[in-house]
């Protein structure tokens, strides 16, 4: 009845009725654009969506046209210039990629050597046939992943079996200064909802203790700007900057529309992480204290 019904509807010339699209419980498409999806037997939703994510079908009044993205504007994304280190990242990128198993769920890091490690994930899967959802930590992994056709998820939708991020100083407790993209509040959170936790690392990343090399950025609320310097001079920085757009007048905006203050620190304490998140208009920091993660180093 329900086939006859479809053939009915497509005989007399209109579109197959609505409820026919919402059928798709795995999409992240808003209802507007899922409703041009072609309907699909729900036992085999899953593998077309696996096959083709990012295909779309758009119906016109009679017959159908099949829409694709060009890929090749998304090919060879380099969100941070020219990578550092690269031949040392790539091995590091090698060796979490091998961790990667069919139908799990991973939290994608963000920065060059997370780059590079996705890169090695979606060789795998191409290979190998693997299922792998993503839980990007910035708008740039999400948008690598769409060009690599890695089906993506959000926290609130999916929990990682395991996560890998990079890092711009480990020291030895295993406690971490993230943040020279900008991304760590999503960081944050993804790290923080993975059981198990990769950052990897070239040797130029480890530190005798933290704030040798980079400061600890501070991601606030705009209002909150002069209060939170204030506080962070209060707390011992010794020096704390606005960090500034490269090709953009005035300051970096995060994904989340706040800015970042960049503060340097000696002797970081443990304490040191609680006392900044405790000051009113911060949102987050980069300063990453006892997540106990596994160090890939190069
Ligand atoms: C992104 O905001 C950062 O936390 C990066 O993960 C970190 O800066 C490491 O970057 P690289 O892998 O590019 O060194």
């Amino acid at each position: 009845l329900y086939a006859a019904g479809i053939l009915f509807h497509r005989a007399a010339g209109r579109s197959v009725p609505k409820r026919i699209y919402d059928t798709y419980p795995d999409s992240e498409e808003p209802a507007e654009s899922r409703r041009r999806w072609r309907w699909r037997p729900p036992c085999f939703q899953r593998w077309f969506q696996s096959r083709r994510p990012g295909r779309i079908f758009l119906r016109e009044k009679k017959g159908e046209l099949d829409m694709n993205w060009n890929p090749e504007q998304m090919q060879n994304l380099q969100w941070n210039g020219e990578i550092k280190n690269r031949e040392e990242k790539e091995r590091v990128a090698q060796k979490v990629a091998s961790k990667a198993e069919d139908g799990q769920v991973i939290g994608f890091g963000s920065g060059s050597t997370s780059l590079l490690a996705v890169y090695a994930i979606a060789e795998r899967v191409q290979k190998e046939n693997l299922r792998i959802t993503a839980i990007p930590t910035s708008q740039e992994m999400e948008i690598t992943c769409a060009s690599l056709s890695i089906p993506t998820a959000t926290l609130l939708s999916a929990r990682p079996d395991w996560c890998f991020d990079g890092a711009d100083e480990v020291d030895p407790h295993g406690w971490l200064i993230k943040g020279r993209g900008g991304a760590m509040f999503r960081e944050k959170m993804v790290m923080a909802a993975s059981p198990i936790r990769y950052i990897l690392i070239d040797e130029s990343k480890k530190v005798g203790s933290l704030g040798e090399k980079f400061a600890i950025p501070v991601e606030c609320q705009y209002e909150s700007l002069q209060y939170v310097r204030e506080k962070l001079f209060a707390l011992g920085a010794q020096s704390v900057e606005m960090r500034l757009a490269k090709a953009k007048d005035g300051p970096v905006i995060t994904e989340h529309g706040h800015f970042i203050l960049d503060a340097r620190f000696t002797n970081v304490q443990e304490s040191l992480e609680r006392d900044l998140i405790q000051i009113v208009g911060v949102v987050e920091t980069g300063l990453f204290i006892g997540f106990d993660p596994i160090v890939i180093c190069s």
